[in-house]
């Protein structure tokens, strides 16, 4: 039988290899705590799970998705409400935005619908693994831009050669940035719509983490001048709202793109499930509370994490955005040596850096998703097994 050729470029999906190693290692009776995976432990909001069963009951809503592959017009008005509210930012929910299966999905469909076989798109590196597939899928080629901290993990636009930018036409970001933690800035935000105007590449701005920040401000690629003629933002239910599983989220923007991506959709899923879409209103128009109570959460446990890693001799600043921390590996050792080093002496998984590029190399990734427990018990072993490290 044939398998086609394109599944042949993927990588073995870093979060299977992990959850495969997790799993023999528990079947061994090891208590292992994992800090690798970006997957909220805590509950959906009650009244978001409430709207659900409500609309669940409704039999009108067992039917196809109401406009299958735009969304309910009615959560297309409440992302609108949501992206006015938070970000200031205006959307048509005619036309400038559609209802996604998440934020992945999207990515996918935003390859779908915009991209063409032998074309060149640009990713940053270190980045998310669903983009590359996405691009391979299609036909095209990904172009690695890398992401440096001396740069604030920010690629350098001005260093990608022209060369290159001319023959790109589309480019996947995702600020606040999984892995690295790093928040965009306006003005990069601005420099990044002129550069796509400069050389005509759409740009893929996924931005599921946009709520994620400590002590900075929230931002969407939608909030700079010009977003709207050069790109779409993708974002999602799924980490403000501890969703990951419900699959729903949302594309905003340039609406030749969201209708591609509409287009798209249309001939390949039926639409998001009614039930699914009322509680994502919900979610949108009455958790902004909720949202606050998470990040006060994930800060505490940031600060935990960040202690400890002090108290061990780590030095580095902490970017600000993500329920992630990137943080480098101590000298002598790659990114997969360290990972498995915690992992023998501390039964924690962490996540390689180099699983999400070359220049993902030197690093570790720490997840905060898990229950304050089980943190304060893989810091307690952190602090026993690797005391002896040197930096
Ligand atoms: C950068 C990035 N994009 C997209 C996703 C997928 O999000 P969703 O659950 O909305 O599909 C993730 C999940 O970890 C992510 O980190």
């Amino acid at each position: 039988m044939q398998i086609a050729d394109r599944l042949g470029k993927i990588p073995p999906y870093l979060f299977m290899t992990l959850r495969n190693k997790i799993n023999e290692a528990r079947k061994a009776g090891i208590d292992v705590i994992s800090l690798a995976i970006g997957d909220p432990v805590e509950a959906t909001p009650v009244n978001v799970v409430e709207a659900l069963a409500q609309a669940a009951r409704d039999k009108s809503n067992h039917c196809y998705p109401t406009d299958e592959e735009w969304g309910m017009f009615a959560f297309r008005e409440s992302v609108a409400r949501w992206y006015q509210r938070l970000y200031g930012v205006d959307l048509d929910p005619g036309k400038e935005i559609c209802a996604l299966i998440g934020s992945k999905e999207g990515c996918h469909h935003f390859a779908l619908g915009v991209i063409n076989p032998g074309d060149t798109v640009l990713v940053t590196d270190p980045g998310y693994p669903g983009y590359k597939p996405s691009i391979w899928f299609v036909g095209a080629e990904p172009h690695p831009v890398p992401m440096r901290a001396e740069n604030d993990f920010l690629p350098d636009l001005s260093a990608i050669p022209s060369e290159t930018a001319k023959k790109a036409t589309a480019f996947y970001l995702n600020y606040p940035n999984n892995p690295t933690g790093a928040v965009a800035t306006p003005e990069f935000l601005n420099d990044l719509v002129a550069f796509a105007k400069e050389y005509s590449i759409a740009i893929c701005y996924d931005n599921p983490y946009s709520e994620v920040v400590f002590g900075t401000e929230r931002l969407s690629f939608l909030n700079a001048p010009g977003a709207k003629e050069v790109g779409v933002e993708l974002n999602s239910l799924s980490k403000p709202y501890n969703m990951t599983g419900w699959r729903i989220g949302m594309a905003c923007g340039n609406p030749e793109i969201i209708k591609a991506i509409a287009t798209s959709k249309a001939n390949t899923d039926s639409g998001v499930f009614n039930a699914v879409q009322y509680a994502g209103i919900e979610a949108l128009d009455n958790c902004d509370d909720f949202i606050a109570e998470m990040l006060e959460l994930y800060s505490k446990r940031r600060e935990k994490v960040l202690t400890t890693l002090r108290e061990l001799g780590w030095r580095f600043d902490a970017p600000k955005g993500t329920f992630y921390l990137w943080v480098p590996v101590p000298e002598g050792f790659t990114s997969a040596e360290f990972c498995d080093l915690v992992f023998e002496k501390c039964a924690v998984v962490l996540a390689p850096g180099a699983a999400y590029g070359e220049n993902g190399e030197g690093f570790v990734r720490f997840s905060l998703t898990v229950s304050d427990e089980r943190l304060d018990e893989a810091l307690a072993r952190m602090r026993t097994g690797l005391k002896s490290l040197s930096f």
